[in-house]
């Protein structure tokens, strides 16, 4: 019994790759689904780290575990809109760059994602200066991504 539920383990780990989808696009019935929920994700990222805007600036009162909780909201968020710049999802918000220098649009997302964990890192000291320094290096990345890739 125990060797025919290996075998059986053992096949379907094999066959996983198959059940994925061939291309990110598959996730979505039509492109503008697709431009839809990237803009959606980057709205509600957006959002979240605009909270934070004014406890680095000590307009408002640092409140870590607040802080904590939307940084965690970025840092989902953050992983999430770049599966759905897939070819053929072109938008007006996204300059054409995004798909003629893929690689390069690749990397800003990277370098966000990288910063967001440092943010996420900074926020779990409930260390207000650490925080600020990760958020500045946060809005850089977000800047630099923009004025490459977006569209105002
Ligand atoms: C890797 C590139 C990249 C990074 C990094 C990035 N963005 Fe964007 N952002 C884009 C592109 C491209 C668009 C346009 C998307 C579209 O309209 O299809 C966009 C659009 C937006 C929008 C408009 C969404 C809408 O409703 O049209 C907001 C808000 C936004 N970004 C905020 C942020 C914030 C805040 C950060 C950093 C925390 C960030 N972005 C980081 C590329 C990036």
């Amino acid at each position: 019994m125990e060797r025919v539920l290996r075998a059986l383990a053992v096949a379907c780990v094999a066959a996983a790759p198959m059940l994925l989808p061939a291309t990110a696009a598959a996730q979505f019935d039509k492109p503008e689904d697709a431009v839809k929920y990237r803009q959606s994700v980057l709205t509600v990222m957006s959002n979240h780290f605009g909270r934070i805007a004014p406890v680095v600036r000590g307009q408002q009162p640092y409140d870590a575990a607040q802080v904590r909780a939307d940084v965690a909201i970025v840092s989902m968020m953050s992983k999430l809109p770049w599966s759905a710049f897939a070819p053929g999802t072109e938008s007006k918000g996204a300059r054409p760059a995004v798909w003629s220098d893929n690689a390069k649009f690749k990397q800003a997302s990277e370098r966000l994602e990288g910063d967001v964990a440092k943010l996420v890192a900074a926020a779990e000291t409930g260390d207000l200066a650490q925080v600020r320094a990760a958020y500045g290096a946060v809005g850089a990345s977000c800047k630099a991504c923009h004025d490459n890739f977006r569209n105002r």
